[in-house]
């Protein structure tokens, strides 16, 4: 498992409870997966020394956890290794690192999105902008952790977007402002072969009833009613497939995790964007709703025999519900306060867990070490019953300045 934060502490937490799985290695990982793993201290962008750790462990099943590493090629790495894979190459992994890449392929595979053009830099984006006014969504075409994308409702909030320093360097795109209900839909993608997994709703805005800026993911539940489990496989040959099939045609065959950003408008399903990864904080709440050995289907995943494994050993979702909240930082999503120690994970009510994302061990207890500090994920028999527990979890952690929403799901029950 590559990476540390809350989303591979969940898959390895996933992991960890299936019968064929054995050892898991996390790279870098953090201190509190230890309990179920075993931390490798390599930074997972040091290609030579992860090649040495992959020779000399007898890895039998790599997994790329976050956008960055899909972008630096870790999924290359494995398979270059020998090993296999669930995260796609660099080159197919472009559906998520190019806005404008995945648009292009978006328009070839008729896949409904917003309207979009690309532009060279922020000074010609801005010069469009002068032939147009009301909303208008304003992206930094490259990777930027959920930060890189503004929904203008004016002309000059758009053009106020292009001068931020997470926009202004770079290829922009504009787009249609697209209105409706979100939700996420992560399939395993192996080549032409789509498996939906659990739909979930995720909550990117910042502030109580989505307003503030976008951040990584402020919480989020599975099931969720803006798109039942029972459409989830439909929706994903609409608007997953399509694409994976233009990309096996363009000799890029994609292997991993393709997770679609969906918003439910007047006129259906669109895309607002894919990612090349399992979501954050999406995959504390879907990966626990996933019945069989995780260990079995992600290794057939990344073996790509999916679509003879997905037909022998058909996937089924839980029917219990689950909600997480991220306890955040101080500053977050801006520069967060670090090093404060934090209490009360060890008195978290039964059915709750605390799903580490940006903490550290330091004498003897764990402190914070980034914005989203630790995501409290609860399971019940219903949505409501959850997040009922989820925020019982919450109020028993402490720190200098945590924050979060308290209105994670409230529109789900
Ligand atoms: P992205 O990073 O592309 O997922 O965008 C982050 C968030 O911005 C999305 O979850 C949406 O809430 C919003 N957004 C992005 N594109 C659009 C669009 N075309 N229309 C409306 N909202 C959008
Ligand atoms: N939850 C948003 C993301 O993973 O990109």
């Amino acid at each position: 498992m590559l990476g540390g934060g809350g989303r591979e502490y969940a898959i390895a937490w996933a992991l960890a409870r299936a019968d064929s799985v054995g050892t898991i290695d996390v790279m870098p990982g953090n201190a509190a997966m230890s309990v179920f793993a075993r931390l490798v201290d390599i930074p997972p962008t040091d290609v030579a020394r992860v090649e040495q750790h992959l020779a000399a462990a007898r890895i039998d099943l790599g997994i790329v956890g976050p956008d960055e590493l899909v972008a630096a090629g870790l999924g290359d790495v494995l398979r270059r290794a020998g090993v296999a894979a669930v995260g796609p190459s660099r080159e197919a992994g472009r559906i998520e690192w190019s806005k404008s890449f995945a648009k292009e392929l978006m328009d070839e595979a008729g896949v409904p999105t917003a309207s979009w053009k690309s532009y060279p830099d922020a000074a010609s984006a801005a010069k469009a902008l002068e032939e147009r006014d009301g909303p208008v969504v304003v992206k930094a075409d490259g990777l930027a952790a959920g930060k890189g994308v503004v929904v203008a409702r004016t002309r000059q909030e758009a053009l106020d977007a292009l001068g931020s320093p997470t926009i202004r360097q770079g290829t922009i795109v504009l787009e249609e402002a697209l209105e409706g209900e979100e939700a996420s839909l992560q399939a395993l993608v192996d080549g032409e072969t789509v498996v939906a997994l659990p739909p979930a709703r995720d909550h990117k805005r910042f502030g109580e009833g989505d307003t503030g800026p976008n951040t990584g993911g402020m919480g989020a539940c599975s099931p969720t009613r803006i798109l039942p489990d029972d459409e989830a496989q439909d929706v994903a040959d609409a608007v997953i497939a399509p694409v994976a099939k233009r990309l096996v045609a363009r000799a890029i065959p994609y292997r991993g995790v393709i997770y679609a950003g969906l918003m439910r408008t007047r006129d259906g399903w669109k895309v607002i964007e894919y990612n090349s990864r399992f979501g954050d904080p999406e995959a504390q709440v879907t990966l626990p709703r996933l019945e069989g050995d995780l260990g079995k289907l992600l290794l057939a995943l990344g073996e790509g025999r999916l679509a003879a494994y997905a037909r022998e050993t058909p996937l089924r979702f839980s029917p219990r519900a689950f909600v997480s909240v991220a306890l955040c930082a101080a500053g977050y999503p801006g520069k967060p306060e670090t090093g404060d120690a934090i209490e009360g994970l060890d008195a978290l009510p039964e059915g709750a867990w605390a799903f580490h994302a940006a903490t550290k061990q330091a004498g003897g207890r764990f402190v914070t070490a980034g914005g989203r500090v630790v995501h409290v994920v609860a399971g019940g028999s219903t949505v409501a019953e959850a997040r009922e527990l989820a925020y019982r979890a919450a109020e028993k952690v402490k720190w200098k300045g945590i924050t979060y929403r308290s209105d994670i799901a409230r529109r789900e029950v």
